[in-house]
């Protein structure tokens, strides 16, 4: 005889323990309480993240609220109200990167709610991580031109300007050279003028580079971006 797989059983299990109202009622909140109700953030694009209830297959709604840590009022993620999937994106709502804000996600099912399940308290100045900017290479007469650019943050959108960038991290990017396998320099690069020439070179020399970013006053870099080789005329 097959065995049934588990994720089939547990909706025949409910089925059993429903007769009365009151103990289903209790039994599916627990079957759909969310897990593990986190944010997630890069270059301040601030998700929050949960889990289905490991041992339950059916699939309920999710709602979400928010508040400023020390507010009283929970406020509804309006964007995110009986949602099906796992995530949801409270970048608008959590937009002053030096405030601390709670989420906290309920779920619901045929009639049940689920407790609220809240996150850790979260501050995206701190918590963020941040992206190596991408670069392009070009070969000219003079040398090398590099062009970075950041990758979007929904920080930087919504301000918009370079200047708050600079002045909530003093984001600068580096530049690591190498030629013919040599390293040659490092060079600091400001966000606000993202483009360089590597001038002096040999000819026909190959010289690779990458590049990362820095908050400087948050201490924090990037991981290095990919690796891109170019070769001298
Ligand atoms: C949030 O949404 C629920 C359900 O729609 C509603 O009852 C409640 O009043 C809302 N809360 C706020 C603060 O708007």
């Amino acid at each position: 005889m097959e065995v049934p797989a588990p994720r089939l059983l547990l909706p025949a299990a409910l089925l059993m323990l429903c007769f009365s109202p009151i103990q289903c009622s209790k039994d599916l909140q627990g079957e759909i309480t969310p897990q593990e109700v986190k944010f997630h953030s890069r270059d301040y694009r601030n998700i929050l993240q949960w889990k289905p209830n490991a041992l339950s297959s059916s699939e309920p709604h999710y709602f979400i609220q928010y508040k400023i840590y020390g507010e009283k009022q929970w406020l509804n993620a309006t964007q995110c109200q009986g949602i099906r999937g796992l995530l949801c994106d409270l970048s608008e709502q959590t937009s002053d990167a030096r405030e601390y804000y709670y989420a906290r996600v309920q779920a619901a099912l045929g009639g049940a709610h689920s407790p609220w399940v809240l996150s850790a308290r979260f501050n995206p100045h701190w918590e963020t991580s941040i992206s190596p900017p991408t670069m392009k290479l070009e070969v000219t007469d003079e040398g090398i031109v590099i062009h970075l650019r950041a990758q979007n943050s929904a920080y930087m959108r919504r301000k918009g300007h370079c200047v708050s960038i600079r002045k909530w991290h003093r984001l600068i990017y580096r530049i690591y050279i190498t030629c013919d396998d040599v390293l040659q320099e490092e060079r600091s690069l400001d966000v606000c003028a993202p483009e360089l020439l590597i001038a002096d070179l040999r000819p026909r020399t190959t010289c690779c580079l990458q590049a990362e970013a820095r908050a400087q006053r948050l201490g924090r870099v990037s991981a290095k971006g990919n690796k891109f080789c170019i070769t001298t005329l």
